[in-house]
């Protein structure tokens, strides 16, 4: 890149890779191959199918210990199933935290029911505190977002839920692989969603998953992500079985799921190698006067693939975020690295423009105008509503973790960090 700014070096120390992608190889290949030498891309039948969307899902009930998997093509398709299969609905409110994706966000809204937004801890996951005050008769499900590659208190959150008789669904979209005192993440609530888009841990290009143990949850989830209906032994729709519903046709493709099938058996050691970096990068810059690194819960069970550091103010954050990036600290121009978290899009509450004016899904404005919602028709979703994470994400910066980054590199963010750190002063 080449730039009129004489202070903006053309090094970019972040490499612009995306785990999973970046582990595509022979094996990826060979798998897709397969699949199309058989001319077989659907998961259903075919002249001579593979059966890799089964083995994958049956490769994630063995290692989460489900006993229901269902791939699906998205993971905002697995949310959307996943909502649908606790019977959210108009009416319902789903709490969920403030820091998440858009996703998180449109699976409740698409479905009638009522987003209640919860505070973030110094975990960057949901505050149990601020759950625990805000769960109400009308609390249909708890949405409990892994967000950045690990959980928080995950035990205390599972035990709110039991409490007060609420499901629990975990989002461990960015978490695949993740685990807390070697349990999975994933493994915790009634039901788990993943994604395999490009970004992810591993990916499939696009993908997702809906995990559960309940059989009326597996049921469900499964009828939804295909026509209505389960299917019988022999992989047809069974109109006579326990659910009748509308499906809506969310399958994955056995193109995707071979590629997603040969990432499976390199998740671990892609995780393996981005927590190596991460645990690197987190003592680093932890010698940072004043800086705080995320509470990690469990460091051996992050999965690795973000740095989140905290300093005392927004000032002192954003200059170290100009002065970082002017050194290298950045990756190429299409990346989101070494930012304030503040300037994060849509996984900030208050940067999405729909909700806090609340668009409705369809021109009669649903679900805010539904007459079973009037309850939440004085709730506001502005900046300011969450004030702990607003504190906290102003003074807040997310890296990126690529496996591509190399130990080497990860010395000299640390040296470059502590350099500019010394020359603001910071003691
Ligand atoms: C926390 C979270 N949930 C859900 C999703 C949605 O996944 P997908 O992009 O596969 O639709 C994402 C994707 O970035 C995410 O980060």
């Amino acid at each position: 890149m080449t730039t009129d700014n004489p202070a903006i070096t053309e090094e970019f120390l972040i490499p612009f890779e995306w785990p999973g992608s970046y582990y595509i190889g022979e094996e990826e290949i060979e798998a897709v191959n397969k699949v199309l030498l058989a001319r077989s891309p659907y998961r259903f039948y075919g002249h001579d199918l593979q059966h890799y969307a089964d083995k994958v899902e049956n490769y994630f009930k063995e290692r989460l210990g489900r006993k229901y998997a269902v791939l699906v093509n998205s993971g905002t398709g697995a949310l959307s199933t996943a909502m649908m299969a606790a019977d959210v609905g108009p009416g319902d409110e789903v709490l969920l935290p403030g820091y998440f994706w858009v996703a998180c966000l449109s699976a409740v809204i698409r479905c009638g029911g009522i987003p209640r937004l919860v505070e973030i801890d110094d975990t960057f996951t949901m505050d149990p505190d601020d759950l625990e005050r805000k769960i109400t008769p009308r609390t249909k499900a708890v949405l409990l977002v892994h967000m950045s590659g690990a959980c928080g208190n995950v035990e205390r959150i599972v035990e709110i839920c039991k409490r007060h008789n609420v499901l629990l669904i975990e989002d461990t979209a960015q978490a695949n692989g993740a685990s807390f005192h070697g349990k999975p993440l994933g493994s915790f609530g009634d039901l788990g969603i993943y994604s395999f888009q490009y970004n992810k841990n591993i990916t499939a290009g696009e993908g997702g998953m809906v995990v559960a143990s309940d059989d009326m949850l597996g049921k469900r989830a499964w009828a939804y992500h295909d026509v209505g209906y389960t299917r019988n032994e022999a992989g047809r729709v069974d109109t006579t079985g326990p659910v009748k519903t509308w499906g809506q046709c969310t399958h994955m493709s056995e193109v995707s799921a071979a590629l997603l099938y040969a990432q499976t058996q390199k998740l671990d050691l892609i995780t393996a190698t981005m927590r190596a970096r991460n645990q690197q990068l987190y003592a680093g810059l932890s010698q940072i006067p004043g800086a705080k690194p995320r509470r990690l819960v469990d460091p051996a069970g992050d999965s690795g693939p973000f740095v989140l550091m905290t300093y005392p103010t927004a000032e002192i954050a954003q200059k170290l975020v100009e002065m970082t990036r002017a050194a290298g600290v950045r990756p190429g121009p299409r990346g989101a690295s070494n930012i304030r978290m503040t300037d994060w899009g849509l996984h900030i509450y208050y940067n999405n423009v729909s909700l806090v004016e609340k668009q409705g899904v369809n021109s009669a404005g649903r679900p805010w105008s539904d007459p079973l919602n009037e309850f939440a028709k004085d709730y506001q979703y502005g900046k300011g509503l969450l004030p702990q994470m607003d504190d906290l994400i102003e003074r807040s910066v997310m890296m990126t973790v690529p496996p591509a980054l190399t130990p080497e590199t990860c010395d000299r963010i640390i040296e470059i960090y502590q350099d500019c750190a010394a020359k603001l002063g910071l003691k």
